[in-house]
């Protein structure tokens, strides 16, 4: 194993929560119905994606132009900031810091493959961007998860083959997407949520650098 490949929401830090609740807000300020069961839809995809799949829901896909869904899309995005504003150190997923601290002593790569254009800003609220040896420029990507082309574009940006790499994700889109691009899939959340993942955990507490290389298998 010679490098892992993180995904951001919902793994370094719990912001995944932040987009549930700022789509939330937009949802019901046009009456389409959501929750944690449809949100789960909308994770790993990009803002636009994610605004398609919501309109859809309500039979509003027509109801608005080009120009009317992307000021859709950056109220959610102003409603996003304004709570991930308060980010901290803090808000680090348990086990996480521990996690990078040791692939950086062990000389491991470390990689961001985040669809959010969020990612930086909420990377130095947590101090974090210090251990990341690259972090994927999402707006160079042309085809978001669960295409491999985020976690092949990390790999490649670190200078090693997918079949060393460890993915970890959240997302039933990430896992799509870690598996496609050949590499061992680690989901965080529930096995249903997590299909086609090499091995689930329940929460990032139980990572740690021993507890990987003993399930890594060569992709
Ligand atoms: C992903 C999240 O990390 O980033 C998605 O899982 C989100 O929920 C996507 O839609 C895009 O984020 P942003 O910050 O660019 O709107
Ligand atoms: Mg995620």
């Amino acid at each position: 194993m010679k490098a892992v490949i993180f995904d951001l929401d919902g793994v370094i830090t719990d912001t995944a929560e932040y987009h549930f609740q700022a789509w939330g807000s937009l949802a019901a300020a046009l009456s389409i119905p959501f929750d944690r069961e449809f949100n789960e839809q909308l994770k790993g995809i990009s803002r636009t994606e994610s605004l398609d799949k919501i309109l859809a829901r309500g039979n509003l896909s027509d109801k608005f132009s080009e120009e009317g869904k992307q000021e859709l899309a950056t109220r959610k995005n102003t409603e996003y900031q304004r709570l991930i504003s308060a980010v901290t150190p803090s808000d680090i997923l348990p086990g996480i810091k521990a996690l990078l601290t040791e692939l950086r002593e062990a000389r491991i790569g470390i990689a961001l493959a985040s669809a959010s254009k969020n990612a930086t800003f909420i990377l130095e609220r947590l101090e974090l961007a210090y251990y990341f040896d690259s972090v994927v420029d999402v707006t160079a990507i042309r085809h978001g998860k669960p295409d491999p082309e985020i976690f092949l574009t990390g790999a490649a940006n670190l200078g090693v083959q997918p079949a060393e790499c460890i993915g970890i994700e959240d997302a039933q889109a990430g896992i799509q997407a870690i598996k496609g691009a050949g590499m061992f899939a680690v989901g965080v959340g529930t096995p249903s949520q997590m299909q086609g993942a090499d091995i689930v955990v329940a929460t990032t507490a139980e990572l740690s650098l021993s507890m990987l290389e003993s399930h890594f298998i060569r992709g």
